[in-house]
C-alpha cells in the first residue's frame, strides 16, 4: 500500500468518525535562533511528503496558543507553565492532547523533595538549620516557582515596605535559616545582587567559596544541593527525586540518617516505596484546537512507531522535546489536566503583600493592553516579582497623567515624548537601547564642512531647517539654546526659535503651522511639510539653509554617509557638526545635540528608591526570559518581538537597558 493511499483510508476513517474535515493538521512551531535551520530544513520536506500536516510558523510559543484560538493553527507543544497561562483565558478553547514525555514509563518530568539529617524532626525543627538549595536562576526547566516553592510554603514572607520584594524574601530566608548555600545570582543586576550577598552573608555561608557564592561553587545546582547534605554541611536539602535516588544508590552513603521531609511536616525514611513530594513538573505537552484534538491526539501517537518519512520528519521537527508523545489519558482542558500535578497550580498562588505591590503598566491602545496582558501572564507563570497590572487609558498622553497622578506605576514612552514627560515631572528609569550604536538616534547640527561657523552660538541669525517639530532634535536644539542663554527665553519655543533664526524651514508643523511665527517656515517649500530628516538635509545640500538639525542615523540609513574624524561625507559633500561652544576645527570628533534611545520607561519623579530598583529588576529578569535572549530552545513571549504579526508594541524589537 503506498502512502497515499493510506493517507486516503485515514482521512475517510477520520472522516467517518465524524472529525470537521480532511484538512491537513497545521502544527504551529516556534522560530529562534535555536530552531529556526531546522524548521526551515524540514518544514518544506514535510509539505512534499504527505498532505496530513504542513507547518505554520509563530514567533513564541503564546503566538502559537493564539493562532489556535484563531483557527489558523490546530496544534503545537506548550511548556507546562505555558498550559497555566492558557488557562488564564476561559476564552481560549484548547485541549491537552499528548505529553512529550522524554521517558515514557515516567508520569512527571520531575518532583521536588525535601530531604533532612536526623537533626530535623519537625516542622518547628526547620528554624536555625542550615539549608542546602540549587539556586536561584531560572535554567531550562528550572524555574522561580519551584526554586522558591520550599520557602514559600514554609517561611512566612516579610513585606517590609522599606525593601523590595525580592530582599524582603531574601531577608526571610537568612532569618529563618542558621546558614545556607544558595549560590549563583540571586537578582537580574550583578550589582544589587553583590548588595544582597554582602547583606545576607549567611545564605552563602555554607558554600565551598562563600565569598564568591558562584554558580560554580560546589554546592550549587541539582548535584551541588545533595553533596551539600552529605558532605555534613546542611540539613536540609531541596532536590529532585530522580537525582535524590541515584544520588542514594552509593553505597558509602549511609542512607538511614536521611529522610523525606514531607509537606505536612511528617518524615519518611529514605528508600520507601512512596517518597513525599512537593511540587511536580509536568512534561511539555501537545495542546489542540479543541474541534479537532482528537485527529491531532492521534496522529502524535502514531508518531513513535514511525512508518512513515513524515512521521520521521514530523518527530524531527519536534525535536526540542525529543519526543515520545504519549496520549494523555482522556483529552482534557489545560486546567483538569495541570490538577494532576501535585503542588504544580499551587505554585502560582503566592502569597502578596499589602498594600498590593503589583507594578501598574500604563498601555494606551488594546494591542498594547492585549500584548501587556500576556506579558503579565508569562511573567507570573515564570515566578517574576512584582507582579504586573495593565492599566489601560484611551492615549498616550492619559497615561502620562496616570503615572503623574499615581494611578500607574511605568509607561513606555517614545524619545520625542521625553521632553514634556520630564516637564510633567516624569523621569526616565530604563531606556531600550539598541545592540549596535549606529541604531541610536543621533541628532547633531550639520553645516558645510568649509563654513565658518565655530559653534551653535555662531548660527543665531542665519537659515536653518529642522527635520520636525516637537521632535527629539527639535526638543534638543531648545533646550541647549535655553541653557547656553540663560533667561532670555522668556517666550514660547516657537517664538524663541523664531527668534534665533532669521528663517527657517520645521518640517513637520502640519496644523501648528497657523500659530507659528511665519519664519519657521518662510523656507519650506509647499509639498515638504511632513517631518523629514532626508528633507531637512536637502535644505542644507541645495544651500537654502546653513545649518541642518537633523538625525545622523536616519540619514545614514535614507542617503548614506561616512564619517571619518569629524568629517562627514553625504552625497559626495563634506559636512561637519557643531558643538554648543566653540571648538577647534581640528577637533577629531562629532558633537551630538543629544542621543535618544529607542524608548523608554518613565515613572513619577518623586518614586522611592525601592520601589523604582523593585521595577528595574523585574523589568529586567523580563528581558531575560523574554527579550534577546530567553531561557530553553523558545520564547514563551517575546517582549520586543512581534505581537500577531504587528510591530513595536509597548517596546520596540529591542533590548532593554539602564
Ligand atoms: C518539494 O517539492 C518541490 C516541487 O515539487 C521541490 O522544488 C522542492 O525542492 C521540494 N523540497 C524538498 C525539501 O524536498
Ligand atoms: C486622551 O484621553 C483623555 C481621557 O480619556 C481625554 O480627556 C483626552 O481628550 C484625550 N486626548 C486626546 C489627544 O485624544
Ligand atoms: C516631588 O516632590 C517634590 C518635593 O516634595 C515636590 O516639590 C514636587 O512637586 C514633586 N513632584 C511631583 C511631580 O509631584
Ligand atoms: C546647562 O549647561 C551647563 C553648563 O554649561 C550644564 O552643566 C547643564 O547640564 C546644562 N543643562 C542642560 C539641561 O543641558
Ligand atoms: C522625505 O522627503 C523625501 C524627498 O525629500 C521623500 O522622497 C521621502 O519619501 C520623504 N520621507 C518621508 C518619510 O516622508
Ligand atoms: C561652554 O563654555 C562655558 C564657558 O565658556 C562653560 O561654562 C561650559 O561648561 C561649556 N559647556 C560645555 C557643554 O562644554
Amino acid at each position: 500500500m503506498d502512502i497515499r493511499c493510506f493517507v486516503w483510508m485515514l482521512f475517510s476513517t477520520v472522516c467517518l468518525c465524524g472529525f470537521a474535515s480532511g484538512e491537513n493538521l497545521r502544527i504551529c512551531v516556534v522560530e529562534s535562533v535555536h530552531t529556526a535551520k531546522r524548521i526551515h530544513r524540514l518544514c518544506p520536506k514535510l509539505g512534499n511528503l504527505t498532505n496530513q500536516v504542513e507547518c505554520v510558523v509563530g514567533n513564541d510559543r503564546f503566538n502559537c496558543l493564539r493562532r489556535l484560538t484563531a483557527g489558523t493553527a490546530d496544534f503545537t507543544v506548550l511548556e507546562p507553565e505555558d498550559v497555566v497561562a492558557a488557562a488564564a483565558y476561559r476564552e481560549y478553547n484548547v485541549l491537552v492532547t499528548n505529553e512529550m514525555r522524554l521517558f515514557p514509563q515516567e508520569k512527571y518530568r520531575f518532583q521536588m523533595v525535601a530531604i533532612v539529617r536526623d537533626s530535623v524532626q519537625h516542622l518547628w525543627d526547620i528554624r536555625g538549620k542550615r539549608l542546602c538549595h540549587p539556586g536561584f536562576e531560572t535554567l531550562d526547566d528550572w524555574t522561580k516557582p519551584f526554586s522558591t516553592y520550599l520557602e514559600n510554603r514554609i517561611i512566612v514572607k516579610d513585606c517590609d515596605p522599606s525593601k523590595t520584594l525580592l530582599e524582603n524574601r531574601i531577608a526571610s530566608l537568612s532569618s529563618s535559616f542558621e546558614m545556607a548555600c544558595i549560590a549563583g545570582p540571586w537578582a537580574a543586576d550583578s550589582a544589587f545582587d553583590s548588595l544582597l550577598k554582602s547583606r545576607y552573608k549567611n545564605l552563602c555561608a555554607l558554600c565551598d567559596n562563600p565569598a564568591g557564592c558562584y554558580s560554580s561553587d560546589k554546592y550549587h545546582g541539582r548535584e551541588g544541593a545533595l553533596l551539600c547534605l552529605s558532605d555534613n554541611v546542611g540539613d536540609i536539602a531541596w532536590v529532585r527525586l530522580d537525582d535524590a535516588l541515584e544520588f542514594f544508590k552509593n553505597e558509602n552513603i549511609d542512607k538511614s540518617h536521611f529522610n523525606y521531609f514531607c509537606p505536612d511536616g511528617t518524615r519518611r525514611p529514605i528508600g520507601m516505596q512512596n517518597p513525599c513530594t512537593w511540587i511536580t513538573k509536568p512534561w511539555p505537552v501537545v495542546v489542540a484546537r479543541s474541534q479537532i484534538a482528537e485527529k491531532v491526539g492521534q496522529t502524535m501517537s502514531a508518531l513513535k512507531e514511525s512508518k512513515f518519512e513524515w512521521q520521521t520528519v514530523l518527530g524531527e521537527l519536534m525535536e526540542s522535546y525529543r519526543p515520545t508523545p504519549v496520549n494523555t489519558d482522556i483529552i482534557e482542558t489545560p486546567e483538569d489536566y495541570l490538577q494532576k500535578f501535585p503542588g504544580f497550580l499551587s505554585a502560582n498562588s503566592r502569597a502578596s503583600c499589602r498594600p498590593s505591590r503589583r507594578i501598574q503598566w500604563c498601555v494606551a491602545s488594546n494591542l498594547e493592553e492585549r500584548k501587556c496582558r500576556w506579558l503579565r501572564e508569562a511573567s507570573f507563570v515564570y515566578g517574576i516579582e512584582p507582579a504586573i497590572s495593565c492599566i489601560q487609558e484611551s492615549n498616550r498622553s492619559a497615561c502620562f497623567s496616570a503615572v503623574k497622578d499615581h494611578r500607574a506605576d511605568i509607561f513606555v514612552a517614545r524619545p520625542e515624548e521625553l521632553f514634556d514627560a520630564k516637564k510633567r515631572g516624569l523621569k526616565e528609569i530604563m531606556q531600550a537601547l539598541p545592540k549596535k550604536n549606529e541604531e541610536l538616534s543621533r541628532i547633531v547640527a550639520l553645516v558645510k564642512y568649509n563654513s565658518l561657523f565655530r559653534s551653535l552660538r555662531d548660527v543665531k541669525g542665519t537659515k536653518a531647517c529642522f527635520a520636525g517639530y516637537g521632535n527629539v532634535g527639535w526638543n534638543a536644539f531648545v533646550t541647549i539654546m535655553r541653557n547656553i542663554s540663560s533667561n532670555q527665553w522668556s517666550c514660547s519655543d516657537a517664538k524663541a526659535v523664531a527668534k534665533f533664526f532669521k528663517h527657517s524651514c520645521v518640517f513637520g508643523l502640519g496644523d501648528k503651522i497657523r500659530e507659528v511665527p511665519n519664519n519657521l517656515y518662510s523656507l519650506c517649500t509647499r509639498e515638504s511639510q511632513a517631518e523629514n530628516d532626508t528633507s531637512a538635509f536637502d535644505c542644507l545640500y541645495s544651500g537654502k539653509a546653513e545649518v541642518a538639525f537633523v538625525d545622523l542615523k536616519v540619514i545614514g540609513k535614507k542617503i548614506g554617509s561616512s564619517v571619518s574624524g569629524n568629517v562627514i561625507s553625504i552625497k559626495g559633500a563634506k559636512y561637519r557638526t557643531l558643538c554648543q561652544n566653540n571648538t577647534n576645527i581640528n577637533d577629531e570628533r562629532i558633537c551630538l545635540l543629544t542621543w535618544a534611545p529607542l524608548s523608554s520607561v518613565i515613572a513619577h519623579e518623586n518614586i522611592t528608591d525601592v520601589r523604582r530598583q523593585e521595577i528595574y529588576l523585574a523589568l529586567l529578569e523580563m528581558d531575560q526570559l523574554f527579550g534577546q535572549t530567553f531561557n530553553g530552545q523558545t520564547p514563551a513571549f517575546s517582549l520586543y518581538g512581534n505581537y500577531d504579526s504587528m510591530q513595536n508594541i509597548v517596546f520596540p524589537v529591542r533590548i532593554l537597558k539602564v
